[in-house]
């Protein structure tokens, strides 16, 4: 008989421990001890799964919200990818992020809205004509650009060119649900009058044009956009941001991520969010990485190629436009499947808010399977 076992066999103690346990819950409070299985993990537990979120499933149902989804019914037309571990208790993609494909028709107008979460769109497929306004600059955007809708900024949307126009919204909703502190705003104006549309108070390209030529900035560009969330340069072109993978692609690059850039605030060096981190990470031909886990959680999008991502023991495949998530302190691993082409995947990570609340610490396998932890290790 173990020393608790004595304890809970005295019955008659045992019925006065309920009882107080009734009275304090009757008083709105409970013994810590009821529940500290619960509240002391030996590991981080995660209730999200891995998954991939395949364009090909997902073509048809996309286009044809286009067509019968009118703006009128849908004021932003997301498709949320929401993950299997998770109940509609918690309609999320990761426990931090909130993961759409969205579709804009040939002459659609979404009109401006504003709100305290964080927001960005990766964009998939457009013929150039296709844009967001972000607090007044008017992004035309192309395959493989990224542009932020940070904290606090007016943003709105349209198409006007003649195809779809097909991104992918990565917000932190969850993140602002957290802490209690979301909150959307819908009605625009300008010198009081209600609008449609904000009117562009940059000029075009204004971003890449002033933010980025890395090492120099214009003294007198514009440093502080809506709630100061992070970078002034709101669009960065893929075009450039493939320039920077292929200028160091003959390095050795990361040992898990190969060869890796991370989108920075130009003022400040750190992530262009507060609460999300942007990179893209290139996989040379053949490419295996070895395998890490952390304590933040991504999502994926491929960009170019095929290959697949192992995730705690299993292979998850995925080809160009698929979305996947790897959930926090999962071992993964990424595979360039091809011997001749480029795999480009995208991602965007809570780590930035992990790492401000010391909540971050990562476990590295080296080729042999030895793991070194870095940060604070904590032993079971
Ligand atoms: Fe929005
Ligand atoms: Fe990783």
């Amino acid at each position: 008989m173990t020393k608790l076992d004595a304890i809970t066999e005295d019955t008659e103690i045992e019925e006065k421990r309920q009882q107080m346990y009734a009275a304090l819950r009757a008083l709105d409070a409970f013994g810590f001890w009821t529940i500290q299985g619960d509240m002391e993990p030996r590991e981080p537990r995660v209730r999200e799964v891995p998954h991939v979120w395949r364009w090909k499933d997902f073509e048809e149902h996309v286009m044809l919200a286009g067509e019968i989804v009118p703006h009128e019914l849908a004021d932003r037309r997301g498709i949320i990818l929401h993950n299997p571990g998770l109940d509609m208790t918690k309609p999320a993609t990761t426990n931090t992020q909130f993961v759409a494909y969205s579709v804009y028709m040939p002459g659609e107008v979404f009109h401006p809205h504003i709100h305290s979460p964080a927001a960005s769109r990766m964009l998939l497929k457009s013929d150039g004509k296709g844009y967001t306004t972000v607090e007044g600059e008017k992004a035309y955007l192309e395959r493989g650009d990224l542009i932020t809708t940070p904290s606090g900024t007016w943003h709105d949307h349209g198409n006007e060119g003649d195809v779809p126009m097909v991104w992918v919204d990565m917000l932190d909703i969850p993140v602002a649900m957290l802490f209690n502190a979301g909150k959307f705003g819908f009605d625009y104006t300008e010198n009081g009058v209600a609008r449609e549309m904000q009117s562009p108070t940059r000029s075009q390209l204004y971003s890449q044009r002033h933010f980025a030529v890395g090492g120099v900035r214009p003294r007198f560009a514009e440093q502080v956009i809506g709630n100061d969330n992070g970078s002034p340069q709101l669009h960065f072109k893929y075009a450039d941001t493939r320039r920077a993978l292929n200028a160091v692609r003959d390095e050795a690059g990361d040992p898990y991520d190969g060869v890796i850039v991370d989108y920075v605030n130009i003022m400040d060096g750190g992530p262009i969010q507060r609460t999300q981190n942007f990179s893209m990470q290139l996989l040379r031909p053949g490419e295996h990485t070895l395998s890490h886990r952390d304590t933040s959680s991504s999502v994926y999008v491929v960009i170019e190629g095929s290959g697949s991502t192992i995730i705690n023991g299993r292979e998850y495949k995925w080809e160009e436009d698929d979305i996947f998530c790897v959930p926090t302190y999962m071992w993964h691993e990424h595979v360039n499947a091809s011997n001749t082409e480029d795999a480009v995947i995208y991602c965007v990570s809570d780590a930035p808010a992990v790492k401000k609340l010391g909540l971050y610490w990562e476990d590295r396998k080296d080729s042999q399977g030895n793991v070194t932890t870095i940060g604070k290790a904590i032993p079971a």
